[in-house]
C-alpha cells in the first residue's frame, strides 16, 4: 500500500506586527546564499514567518533554532505550544464555543493565572479582535475592540498541531536580543527583524510594545551586529531604508527591498515602501 504523507505546513499561529510576507522570497535567498553551518538564531520572533518559511521548506535541516523575543506573552504562547499543544486548544475549543460580543470583553478583562489558559486568552483575541493585531498598552494591558470577523478562526487545530511539531527541536527563550551576542558561534546565521526605525515622525508602527524601541535600541542592535561579525556570524537583518539605518549599517551590504508593508490601521498606508535588507555576508 502507498502511504502519501502531506508535507507539514507549518504558519504563524498569530498575525504580528511585522509578518514578513513577500519578502520571503527574498530571506531564502540569502539564508542559502550565506550557507551558515552553525545553528539558526532569530532574537525578534514575532510571528515567526521566516522561521516557519524556512521550516516548511526543509531549509533548516538538522539545524538547531534559538527563537527568542522579549515579549513574554508571546514567548509562553510558543512554549505552551511545544509543551502542551492540547492543553491549548482545548481551551480555545471553549473560547470557540462562547464568542461574542460580551464574552469577548469578559475574556479582554481578566488575565489568567495559568501560562496554557493566557496562551489560550492571547490567540483568541488575536484571532477576534479589531484588525487582528495584538497590542499591549503602556501599562501592559491589552485594550483593543473586537473586530467584526463574520468567522474568524479562532482555533486552527491542524495548524497548532503542526507548530507544535516544528517547534520541538527547538529552544524558545524571553530574553533581549543583545543575548545573541553571547550565545551565537561562529558559523552560525542570525536573521534580525527588530521594530523597524519609523519612516516619519507621525508613524506609529513601533507602539505595539509598552517599551518601544528607540534610537538606543536601533544603535545597540548595530553594535550587537558589529560583534558578531568579528566572531564570524552570519547577520541578515531587515529595517525600515532611513538615513539613520543607512549610516548605522553603512560598511555592510545594503539591498533596496520594495514590500507591502501593513504599518497602519488606515489602509491607504498599507503601501509599497522601500526596506533595507543588511547582511555582512562579505566580511565573515
Ligand atoms: C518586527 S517584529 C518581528 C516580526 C516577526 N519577524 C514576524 O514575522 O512576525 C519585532 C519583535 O521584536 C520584539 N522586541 C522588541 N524589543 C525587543 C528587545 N529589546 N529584545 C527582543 N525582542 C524585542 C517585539 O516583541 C516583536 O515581537
Amino acid at each position: 500500500m502507498k502511504i502519501t504523507r502531506r508535507t507539514p505546513t507549518p504558519h504563524p499561529f498569530l498575525k504580528w506586527v511585522g509578518g514578513k510576507g513577500q519578502l520571503l522570497q527574498t530571506l531564502h535567498a540569502h539564508f542559502d546564499e550565506a550557507g551558515a553551518t552553525g545553528r539558526y538564531h532569530e532574537p525578534f520572533i514575532g510571528g515567526g514567518a521566516f522561521f516557519f518559511s524556512l521550516y516548511r521548506k526543509g531549509l533548516l535541516g538538522r539545524k538547531q533554532a534559538m527563537l527568542s523575543d522579549n515579549n513574554a506573552r508571546l514567548v509562553e504562547a510558543y512554549q505552551c505550544i511545544q509543551e502542551n499543544v492540547d492543553g491549548v486548544i482545548r481551551h480555545l475549543k471553549k473560547h470557540k464555543t462562547k464568542h461574542e460580543h460580551d464574552y469577548y470583553y469578559a475574556t479582554r478583562a481578566e488575565v489568567p493565572t495559568t501560562a496554557i489558559a493566557r496562551t489560550a486568552r492571547l490567540i483568541y483575541l488575536n484571532k477576534t479582535c479589531f484588525n487582528g493585531l495584538y497590542r499591549e498598552n503602556s501599562k501592559g494591558g491589552f485594550n483593543v475592540p473586537m473586530g467584526r470577523y463574520k468567522n474568524p478562526r479562532i482555533c486552527d487545530e491542524e495548524n497548532l498541531y503542526e507548530v507544535s511539531t516544528a517547534l520541538q527541536r527547538h529552544k524558545i527563550q524571553h530574553q533581549h536580543f543583545a543575548v545573541v551576542r553571547e550565545t551565537a558561534a561562529p558559523g552560525d546565521f542570525v536573521y534580525f527583524d527588530p521594530p523597524y526605525w519609523p519612516v516619519s515622525d507621525t508613524a506609529s508602527f513601533t507602539a505595539y510594545h509598552q517599551d518601544g524601541f528607540g534610537e538606543n535600541g536601533q544603535r545597540l542592535l548595530a553594535n550587537v551586529v558589529e560583534d558578531l561579525t568579528a566572531k564570524g556570524v552570519y547577520v541578515l537583518l531587515s529595517n525600515s531604508m532611513t538615513p539613520l539605518i543607512q549610516d548605522l549599517y553603512k560598511a555592510y551590504t545594503i539591498e533596496d527591498v520594495q514590500a507591502t508593508r501593513m504599518v497602519n490601521s488606515n489602509a491607504k498606508k498599507r503601501g509599497k515602501i522601500s526596506e533595507a535588507l543588511v547582511n555582512n555576508f562579505a566580511q565573515v
